[in-house]
């Protein structure tokens, strides 16, 4: 039987509509409007399109929008003054600086300069530790996004095995975490694991995000397998231009997964809305409310 697709731009709608819900609520109960500062440094065009499209999604949702772009000349000494700024400033709740930043910036040490209450990409050395503790973080926004979705295909994942493919800190190792937390058996695999295929041949649930494209194909899938595809590669085609196209071999895999996502269209989507998510969360918890339901791990 052919799989389930898993349409993960139809569930982050829902998601954001949720969050817009979410904000409304703030606004009108609360006087308070949930900000999220994104900051850019240098002119990578494919970091543009991701802070604009971060920009437009947060001014839908009703919140506010504060871009930062920045010369590729910025110092390093800049750009920390400019997150104290954005820590002690009350209207911002969520700060993200857009990845990568330039060579002459240390990456680590603006990541740990951002406020963790205030980290919504859960990328902070204190998020990261919270989160590995099972402890209330802020959590990487695209591992969030799988994770949101695999509860709405398959209800409870406990007990189930799960494999994610990739160790970034991004998604690979939060990802795993996140499974672990919701009692999932977890394997972490990686470029150097042995017999990779037999490994993800045992997974109820596949996770891969390791950036080469279509390497998942169907002999490495247990038949009604639920596959997540956090790949987003651009490959040549046979007549010319390009495609997108994902960790997984969609075509061969769909045939016997139990449901798949597929790219673009699946994670993708889910990743910005749970970023909106996330704003929401930091600014419930800046106001000692409850935990935004739907929106947080
Ligand atoms: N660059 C590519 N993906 C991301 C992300 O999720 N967060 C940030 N800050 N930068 C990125």
């Amino acid at each position: 039987m052919a799989a389930t697709v898993i349409d993960g731009k139809a569930f982050a709608a829902k998601v954001r509509e949720r969050v817009k819900a979410h904000v409304t609520r703030l606004v009108e109960e609360h006087g308070v409007m949930p900000g999220l500062a994104v900051v850019l440094v240098g002119e990578n065009p494919a970091s543009e399109v991701y802070v604009r499209s971060k920009g437009k999604a947060t001014r839908e949702a009703g919140m506010k929008s504060v871009e930062h772009k920045l010369d590729a000349a910025t110092s390093e000494a800049d750009l920390l003054a400019l997150i104290g700024e954005l820590n002690r400033d009350e209207t911002i709740h969520g700060i993200l600086v857009q990845l990568p930043v330039p060579d002459h910036i240390d990456a680590d040490k603006v990541l740990a300069a951002i406020d963790p209450a205030k980290d919504v990409d859960g990328f902070h050395i204190s998020n990261v530790g919270l989160l590995g503790t099972g402890q209330k973080a802020m959590v990487p926004c695209t591992p969030l996004g799988c994770l949101m979705m695999l509860r709405e295909e398959l209800g409870s994942l406990s007990g189930m095995e799960a494999v994610v493919i990739g160790r970034s800190n991004i998604v690979g190792k939060p990802m795993a975490q996140l499974l672990l937390k919701d009692s999932c058996t977890v394997t972490i695999a990686h470029s150097r694991t042995r017999d990779l295929p037999g490994v993800v041949r045992r997974a109820d649930i596949v996770v891969a995000a390791v950036g080469r494209p279509n390497m998942v194909t169907s002999e490495w899938i247990k038949p009604g397998a639920t596959v997540i595809d956090v790949g987003i590669n651009r490959i040549e085609k046979p007549e010319g231009g390009t495609r997108l196209v994902g960790d997984v071999d969609y075509e061969d895999v769909a045939k016997v997964a139990g449901a798949i996502t597929p790219v673009p269209g699946g994670v993708g989507p889910m990743t910005i809305a749970c970023l909106l998510a996330n704003t929401v969360t930091a600014c419930c918890r800046k106001l000692g409310l409850a935990e935004p339901e739907g929106l947080t791990a």
